[in-house]
């Protein structure tokens, strides 16, 4: 089965191509640099920038993977969550394809599409699922940080989110106290190779809480207060790695112990972890030794399926037609506000 797909739902303009479980393309332009100047993503400008990016990104795909738009059995975007103006550029671009090409059009859950991309391994990249098993998820990334049990595939029950900020806008928000540029997740990864974590001792909200919420907001405030009351460390070149590190340590800190708690407490013997923070390497590095530490197995979204990308729209759309699911309506709407509970896979 040919997919092909598209993914608007944020900042980058994403299209694949998969074949049998393969993938043969995976095509993303990201806007970031546009964004940077503003300190964070301006829907309007991303949708512009989505509807410029949306034909030579789709053309690209489709030359990587040597495939003709005629080939394709079936066709995926993003219907939601994410910013209204960019989702609706991807969806209703994939729905008048399939409404050209007369073929079936999955709309499908963003952060189920992400629940699914440590699926996605090897090389070729190809999404297996044959030794699927129950499992508890992370899912985490620059809007979202979710905790999630997935007991059978396509099935899953949201345990815990964030009840403020999200772990990658911690990063990216105590990153511009910093001084960093946007997004400060991948410069303070960096940057804290060569700080130490210890150095500085902040708060780890909700972490021995008997819940599986999160909460990133007080983190954000406490490393405001320590900068206001200690001026000196701004003229100090070697307090930012030490900071760095040390809010890196306590933000995966957080995100390991909730998740290694949740999978004992569920039984699993598996746990995996997505989204665009995912590609930290402390937080990869910790939740290996927490897993190894518990007998549990770990099974990380590759760096290139951290990130948004259509691949992962792709494999969705594959897996929900081959266990049965109803392709979408051509005239299904956009799902901007749309829940992980409401999802129903
Ligand atoms: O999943 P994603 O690409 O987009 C959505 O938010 O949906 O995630 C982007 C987030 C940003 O907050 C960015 O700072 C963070 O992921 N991020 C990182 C790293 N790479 C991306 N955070 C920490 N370390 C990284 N290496
Ligand atoms: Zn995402």
């Amino acid at each position: 089965m040919t997919v092909f797909a598209l993914e608007t739902s944020c900042d980058e303009t994403s299209a694949a191509v998969v074949v049998d479980g393969e993938v043969r393309a995976n095509v993303v332009a990201s806007q970031i640099r546009l964004h940077a100047e503003y300190g964070g993503v301006v829907p309007e400008l991303a949708a512009r920038e989505h509807l410029r990016n949306l034909l030579p990104v789709s053309r690209a795909a489709f030359e990587t993977a040597r495939t003709e738009p005629s080939q394709v059995d079936l066709i995926a975007a993003t219907r939601g969550p994410g910013l209204p103006t960019a989702l609706l550029i991807g969806l209703k671009a994939a729905q008048a394809m399939a409404f050209a090409l007369q073929r079936p059009f999955y709309g499908v859950h963003h952060h189920v599409a992400h629940l699914y991309s440590p699926w996605i391994t090897g090389d070729p990249p190809r999404a297996d699922f044959r030794s699927f098993e129950p499992h508890i998820s992370l899912i985490v990334s620059g809007g979202h940080t979710l905790l999630v049990h997935v007991p059978r595939l396509l099935e899953h029950r949201l345990l815990g989110s964030t009840l403020d900020d999200a772990a990658g806008e911690c990063f990216d928000k105590t990153g511009k106290l910093l001084g960093l540029p946007y997004p400060a997740g991948p410069v303070m990864d960096r940057l804290a190779e060569n700080g130490n974590p210890e150095a500085y001792d902040f708060p780890r909200p909700l972490r021995d809480e008997p819940n599986d919420d999160f909460s990133f907001s007080g983190l954000k405030t406490a490393v405001r207060y320590y900068l206001r009351d200690h001026p000196e460390l701004a003229r100090d070149p070697k307090a930012l790695p030490d900071l760095c590190a040390s809010v890196q340590a306590a933000i995966v800190d957080v995100l390991v112990t909730k998740t290694v708690r949740a999978a004992r407490r569920w039984g699993v013997k598996l746990v995996t972890a997505s989204g665009g923070v995912v590609c930290n390497r402390a937080l990869r590095s910790e939740l290996q030794k927490a897993c190894a530490a518990h007998g549990l197995r770990l099974r990380l979204a590759a760096p290139a399926f951290c990130t948004d990308n259509a691949a992962m729209i792709a494999v969705l759309a594959s897996l929900q037609a081959q266990q049965g699911r109803p392709p979408t309506d051509l005239d299904a709407e956009i799902r901007p506000d749309w829940s992980l509970e409401e999802s129903h896979a």
